[in-house]
């Protein structure tokens, strides 16, 4: 599929409109999810597709989009980074931790590798203060870390 935005195929919404009969507004946050599924974030060309195909408003839409972490408005990597920023990593070098991240995949916070293998992300506890300093790799936890076992850590994830 071209991710190139205003190019992207409107198919794999009315696949997900047509299985999911007279969307109306209780359905927003299955349909939301399903479109990610397909597509890989939320692309505003077809965010507004949906709100024309159901009769859902565009702000309700956004709305639910822009509340819940679960969404992304952008191109989105394979895989999520969330490193910790909070106090209890902070004073264990979490920022070194930061850093090795930044250096292995020559992206900032925030930003996505032009592969889209990594988002890089930081959080302000990942409530695991206990492990400190601590990332997440998706939905596995390596805490204790150190800035040397980053990038093998990094490496398994294709
Ligand atoms: S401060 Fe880092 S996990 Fe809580």
């Amino acid at each position: 599929m071209d991710l190139k935005e205003g190019s992207l195929s409107l198919e794999p919404l009315d696949n997900i409109l047509a299985s999911i009969p007279d969307a109306g507004d209780c359905d927003l946050i299955p349909i939301l999810q399903k479109i990610q599924e397909a597509y890989g974030y939320l692309p505003p060309s077809v965010l507004a597709a949906t709100s024309d195909r159901t009769g859902i408003a565009a702000s309700r839409i956004y709305g639910v989009a822009t509340f819940y972490e679960q969404f992304y408005l952008e191109p989105h990597g394979r895989h999520t980074i969330k490193c910790c920023r909070g106090t209890a990593c902070h004073v264990k070098s979490g920022r070194d931790i930061i850093r090795a991240i930044s250096r292995a995949l020559g992206v900032q916070e925030g930003e996505t590798t032009d592969d889209m293998r990594f988002t890089f992300e930081t959080v302000a506890c990942l409530g695991t203060c206990f492990l400190a300093p601590v990332m997440m790799v998706n939905d596995d936890y390596y805490g204790h870390l150190a800035p040397n076992k980053v990038k093998d850590i990094l490496e398994r994830y294709d």
